[in-house]
């Protein structure tokens, strides 16, 4: 018997989560469940690389759900082909009957400094997390306006706001999946479809490699408390960031400065006014780009 959750239930709600045969996505596979959510386990079972498939990850996962009264199954689809993407709803739907939430969370890494980065280290990282999204949620997407409801979680990385050395590839991949989200978002206010990253710090294999004196502290079901946050029906967030690890949660977000207004704008104003560029008083965060338009329409006094 599975116990009874009090607060933010799932109860009929059909959830996705790619990758979760480890790691993050097994924690946030796990947690939906425990919450009432019927689980796809999607997981092809590759190597850190992205190498190999392995169909017993997924199966476990969905064996660690349903021995505590959870409900799930598996799918060992890629998430990296479009076939892949739609295999894997197609699955929901055949199990379930429908698609409530897309958790984004399968991953891989080619780590080389940008000098010995070359297109098979960069393909297969985009095919995975950029390209994987879209694979992904695009299917879903088209149920979630059918039904005005949907919730579209990504998995980006501090690497892709803050940058980290040696993961060009990665990196970029994980950054534009803020562009999604923010779209998304966009797209998806009329048909109550929410769409949010995280950004989670988390010992799994993927950060073994990395000597982090917090590990003991980086508990991969921390993100999993965000995602089933982000996840929910009652969740009105849309279009955020929220990084999330060692219990620590809080928004990363784009912001604007001000900026310096010369409508004969020349590079020696440039260099002359950096400091009111880099102002940071004031700051703004668009909520889209005209809202960015805005600002430069109220320093004109238009
Ligand atoms: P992990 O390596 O344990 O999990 C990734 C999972 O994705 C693996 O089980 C793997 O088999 C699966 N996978 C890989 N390619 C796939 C494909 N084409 N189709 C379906 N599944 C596939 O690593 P971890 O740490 O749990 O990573 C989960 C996500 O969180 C990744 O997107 C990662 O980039 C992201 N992330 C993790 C951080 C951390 O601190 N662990 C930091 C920032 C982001």
């Amino acid at each position: 018997m599975r116990e009874t959750v009090v607060g933010l239930s799932y109860e009929g709600r059909v959830a996705v989560v790619t990758g979760a045969g480890g790691g993050l996505g097994r924690a946030h596979a796990l947690e939906l469940a425990r919450r009432g959510a019927m689980v796809v386990v999607n997981d092809l079972g590759a190597s850190l690389s992205g190498d190999g498939t392995d169909d017993g990850p997924a199966a476990l996962v969905v064996k660690e759900i349903t021995a505590a009264g959870g409900t799930a199954v598996a799918d060992t689809h890629s998430v990296a082909t479009v076939e892949g993407g739609q295999a894997i709803i197609d699955t929901a739907i055949e199990a379930f009957g429908r698609v409530d939430v897309v958790v984004n969370n399968a991953g891989i890494l080619r780590d080389k400094t940008f000098h010995n980065t070359g297109p098979d280290d960069v393909d297969p990282v985009l095919d995975v997390h950029l390209k994987g999204a879209f694979n992904v949620t695009r299917p879903a997407w088209i149920r979630f306006r059918e039904q005005g409801y949907g919730r579209v979680i990504v998995t980006s990385s501090s690497a892709g706001f803050w940058g980290n050395f040696g993961q060009a590839s990665y990196a970029s991949a994980k950054l534009a999946l803020v562009g999604l989200i923010k779209v998304l978002a966009q797209e998806g206010r009329k048909y109550n479809i929410n769409a949010n990253a995280i950004g989670p710090v988390a010992a799994t294999r993927m950060t073994a490699g990395f000597d982090n004196p917090l590990n003991e502290f980086l508990d991969p079901g921390h993100a999993s408390a965000v995602v089933a946050y982000l996840g929910h029906e009652s969740c009105g967030l849309s279009g955020e960031i929220l990084s999330v690890g060692g219990g620590r949660v809080a928004r990363v977000f784009l912001g604007v400065t001000q900026g310096y207004l010369n409508p004969a704008l020349s590079a020696e104003d440039v260099r002359d006014h950096l400091d009111q560029i880099f102002d940071d008083t004031n700051y703004a965060t668009p909520g889209n780009s005209m809202d960015e338009v805005g600002i430069l329409s109220s320093m004109l006094g238009r």
